[in-house]
């Protein structure tokens, strides 16, 4: 419900809005309405406003600030000042005589004083003349003019952005017809007339977003892989926000964005021509930046020319790429980096027919977390036939690799390279010749074979550490496999040794004993963190001032050497954003650590279960709830190998600085063979209270074992208590139990923890309980999968199935069994806490 009426009674409208309310209205104002439409004959003048069934847009005409000029516009109801959308921005009205309705012709028209009109929907159709049409301000801001008949829509102003990106917008751009829709920027913050700065979606070869200044880009975002625009530094913690780019059946791109946080953002493109990211605050009354691009040097496109590098790390920022050198070395030393670089040496292709070089073959050289140039040509391919494809041609000058795009190509000029310190870009790939990478060998040739005697060294030490621990236990590492009565077995547990004999040890940086010592100074119990799968957890800090947490195999015990390598296989070969990276390892004097990256926010359970703190609200938790959800996907299907983490637990749920979830402690998770889905143990190992009942009675685990433990995690995370907390409980039937009963008795509010609670993220919240609920099913195979998981969560698929009863594990301790009703009146099996 909304209303036209003046302003004055504007906030009685917005307060009152029940039936007396209406009541009141209709009889002490004859011409208000309680709707957000506009109807023929219905005559919208200069000071009438209408307010979306949302409450969060106005409609009406507005005065920029600093301007007497009147517009009409669609603004944020919270603030005048915040106009989301002009109609009339290059034909304002001069005084306050002008209308807004619909013409006879049904368009939406603006007439000023002298019934002239300056602005028209300019729907034209053959039945135009007494077309009988309304209009509708919806709660997304958009403003749609539609047949009474109900024939679809005829016109909506979110097809004619203004500056403003609002929610369900559609920017799109189809590279058959050349047909767009971007966003302006005003020409000045009095003037909303076109300005010379516009923002949208370029989908010729892979869809990036582009900032343009009268049509020359200024900044890009790098490609988008599917999930990610991979050149935006924080896409993650606002990718929660329903970001999407999708290719529809005629050939269209469009990129849409959902806003599913609690606060109210906008999105705009300044007069500057930078992309502003803003939340409201209620309490200050302002808005509070919370993203924007262009934001340093190095975001503006081409900042350091063609083959040029830009990191805004380094001093210079500017570095040509490796095997190429300034093309004008005066004007590149003073700072005038707009020539770039030019190559060094002739590549293979290039050398001259006659020469003896000429069947030497190019090299690649690699940088990490780079934002891949502009022009990018592609081919779906593997990661491993992108280099010889590069190789294969001649004008291919690199080439990169991104899952969900697959190879990356560049020839001709290499234009806006961007490397980042963290959290965004590829892995790049150079085509240098092969002298530059002899040359660069022998000036490094004894650092690297110093390396390479210690790697060497320390390999050897690994491997007899590994072999004695094998010898001792009389059996392989893969001893948990045997007795199972899966079929491919053997070919799993071959699997596993090869994945053993090809842990890339050299990959892996290492860290002298010495160096770990001063780092944690000393293993000073100050600087304990706690207790990891095999050994206690320090917190250090290098000489570089980097911050670590160094995991430490206990000495004196012989366990955990099984553990310690099975982390070192399995981490060292994954890389996901929602995985925890391992820096390094230190092998020396009977010492055994792995170095990771500290955890500014530490663990999960350091801040849900403390009822004391209200850090954590809905999008944190709603952010972490899908972050863990990606992460085991990428586990389960996405990684090289395929791995079953086999002891998810809010623990080992590690937050960064900006609460993204990391999953950690994969001492015993399990690498599966390509067509195996279940495998059995004899030894059970994991967390009561988080394990699948077919894995504590009968030692089978599978993907969905790891879905169970998810569900257990979402349900924690929205009632903010351990699932152990509910031993005590009168109702004695544990936390899954409590959970399946409130469900049944459609009593879930009660479930939801109470620093959460919100009626705006309500519908929201009750999603993650159904979805955690059918995670933590009994039967295995009723469990979603983790991709159906993240398609629930992100609401791609809409109508969830109704769960079935789950699997009242959470009880364990061991003790004994007991028998308990449910709330549905099933006799179920629990096993009772003390
Ligand atoms: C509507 O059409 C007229 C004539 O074709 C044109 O001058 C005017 O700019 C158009 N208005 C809008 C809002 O597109
Ligand atoms: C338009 O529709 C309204 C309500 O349905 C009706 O009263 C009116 O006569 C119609 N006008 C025309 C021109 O058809
Ligand atoms: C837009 O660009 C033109 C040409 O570069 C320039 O003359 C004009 O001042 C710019 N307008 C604004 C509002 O900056
Ligand atoms: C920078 O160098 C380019 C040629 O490479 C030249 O056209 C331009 O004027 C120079 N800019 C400045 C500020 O010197
Ligand atoms: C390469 O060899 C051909 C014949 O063998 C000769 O005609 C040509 O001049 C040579 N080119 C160069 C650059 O030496
Ligand atoms: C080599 O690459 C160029 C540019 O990417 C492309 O046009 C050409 O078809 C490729 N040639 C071959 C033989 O693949």
């Amino acid at each position: 419900m909304a209303a036209i009426s003046t302003r004055n009674s504007l906030r009685t409208m917005i307060s009152g809005r029940n039936f007396l309310a209406i009541i009141f209205c209709l009889f002490s104002y004859g011409f208000c309405l309680e709707t957000d439409t506009i109807n023929a004959g219905v005559v919208l003048n200069d000071s009438a406003t209408i307010v979306s069934s949302s409450e969060i847009f106005t409609l009406g005409f507005f005065s920029p600030n600093g301007s007497t000029r009147r517009y009409l516009g669609i603004w944020y109801t919270v603030t005048k000042d915040t106009v989301a959308w002009v109609a009339n921005r290059d034909r304002p009205l001069n005084d306050s005589s002008g209308t807004f309705s619909i013409s006879a012709d049904g368009n939406l028209v603006i007439m000023n004083g002298n019934q002239e009109i300056i602005w028209s929907s300019n729907v034209t159709s053959n039945s135009t003349s007494g077309r009988n049409t309304t209009a509708q301000l919806l709660g997304t801001g958009n403003l749609v003019l539609r047949d009474v008949t109900g024939s679809g829509t005829l016109w909506e102003s979110h097809r004619y952005p203004t500056n403003t990106f609002l929610p369900a917008m559609r920017i799109f751009h189809n590279t058959r017809t050349g047909q767009r829709v971007s966003l302006n920027s005003w020409r000045s913050p009095q003037d909303p007339d076109y300005g010379n700065f516009s923002s949208g979606l370029f989908a010729v070869g892979i869809p990036q977003i582009y900032i343009w200044n009268n049509g020359r880009p200024i900044w890009r975002s790098g490609p988008w892989n599917g999930r990610v625009l991979t050149g935006v530094t924080r896409m993650y913690s606002v990718y929660v926000d329903g970001f999407s780019v999708a290719t529809e059946e005629d050939g269209t791109v469009v990129f849409t964005r959902a806003f599913r946080q609690q606060a109210l953002m906008t999105n705009y493109l300044n007069t500057e021509g930078v992309l502003v990211e803003a939340a409201w605050d209620n309490q200050k009354r302002k808005w509070n930046p919370t993203w924007q691009a262009p934001i340093d040097d190095c975001d503006f496109y081409n900042k350091c020319g063609p083959f040029g590098l830009c990191y805004s790390n380094n001093r210079p920022k500017c570095s040509c790429l490796t095997g190429y050198e300034p093309k004008n070395k005066e004007e590149w030393d003073s700072g005038n980096w707009s020539g770039g670089c030019v190559k060094r040496k002739p590549l293979q292709c290039d050398r001259d027919n006659n020469a003896t070089d000429k069947h030497k073959v190019d090299k690649f050289v690699k940088i990490t977390l780079v934002k891949v140039p502009d022009f990018i040509q592609w081919s779906t391919g593997i990661e491993t036939e992108c280099e010889g494809l590069c190789l294969g041609n001649c004008s291919c000058r690199a080439y990169a690799y991104e899952q969900g795009i697959g190879c990356m190509f560049w020839s001709g000029s290499l234009i806006d390279i961007q490397k980042f310190s963290r959290d965004a870009g590829s892995d790049f790939f150079v085509r240098v010749a092969y002298s530059e990478h002899d040359e660069k060998k022998d000036k490094k040739v004894i650092i690297i074979s110093c390396v390479v005697a210690t790697l060497v060294a320390i390999s050897f030490c690994l491997l007899l550490s590994w072999w004695w621990m094998s010898r001792r236990r009389g059996r392989s590492v893969t001893l948990e496999y045997e007795g199972g009565e899966v079929g491919q077995l053997n070919s799993s547990e071959i699997r596993l040794h090869n994945a053993m004999d090809k842990v890339n040890v050299e990959e892996l940086p290492l860290y002298s004993f010495e160096m770990v010592e001063n780092a944690t100074n000393n293993f000073d119990v100050a600087n304990k963190l706690g207790m990891g799968g095999f050994g206690p957890v320090f917190k250090g800090k290098l000489e570089n001032g980097k911050e670590i947490a160094v995991k430490r195999l206990s000495t004196e015990s012989g366990q955990g050497l099984e553990e310690f390598m099975n982390e070192v296989v399995v981490i060292s070969k994954l890389q996901h954003r929602n995985l925890v990276r391992l820096l390094g390892c230190c092998v020396e004097k009977d010492e055994k650590m792995l170095v990771y990256e500290y955890m500014q926010n530490r663990s999960l359970d350091v801040f849900l279960f403390d009822g004391s703190n209200n850090i954590l609200d809905w999008r944190k938790r709603f952010n972490i709830i899908e972050g863990i959800g990606r992460g085991l996907l990428y586990l389960h299907r996405d990684s090289r190998l395929r791995i079953i983490h086999r002891d998810m637990k809010p623990s080992n749920i590690l937050l960064d600085e900006d609460w993204n979830p990391k999953i950690s402690d994969f001492g015993m998770a399990r690498i599966f063979g390509g067509n195996q889905n279940q495998a059995n143990t004899r030894r059970v190992v994991g967390t009561y209270g988080y394990m699948a009942p077919e894995y504590v009675m009968g030692g089978r685990f599978s993907e969905k074992s790891d879905v169970f433990s998810f569900g257990i995690l979402v349900l924690e995370i929205v009632s903010g208590r351990k699932n152990t907390s509910f031993y005590s409980d009168e109702l004695s039937l544990g936390f899954l139990g409590y959970s399946w009963k409130l469900w049944n008795e459609e009593n879930v509010l009660d479930l939801i923890d109470q620093r959460i609670f919100s009626s705006s993220s309500l519908a929201e919240i009750m999603r993650c309980i159904h979805i955690g609920l059918l995670c933590v099913q009994e039967i295995p195979v009723n469990r979603p999968s983790m991709s159906t998981v993240l398609s629930m969560l992100s609401s791609e698929i809409f109508d969830l199935p109704v769960p079935e009863h789950p699997g009242f594990m959470d009880m364990w301790n061991g003790s004994h069994f007991k028998t308990a009703e449910s709330a549905n009146k099933v006799t179920i099996t629990v096993l009772e806490g003390r």
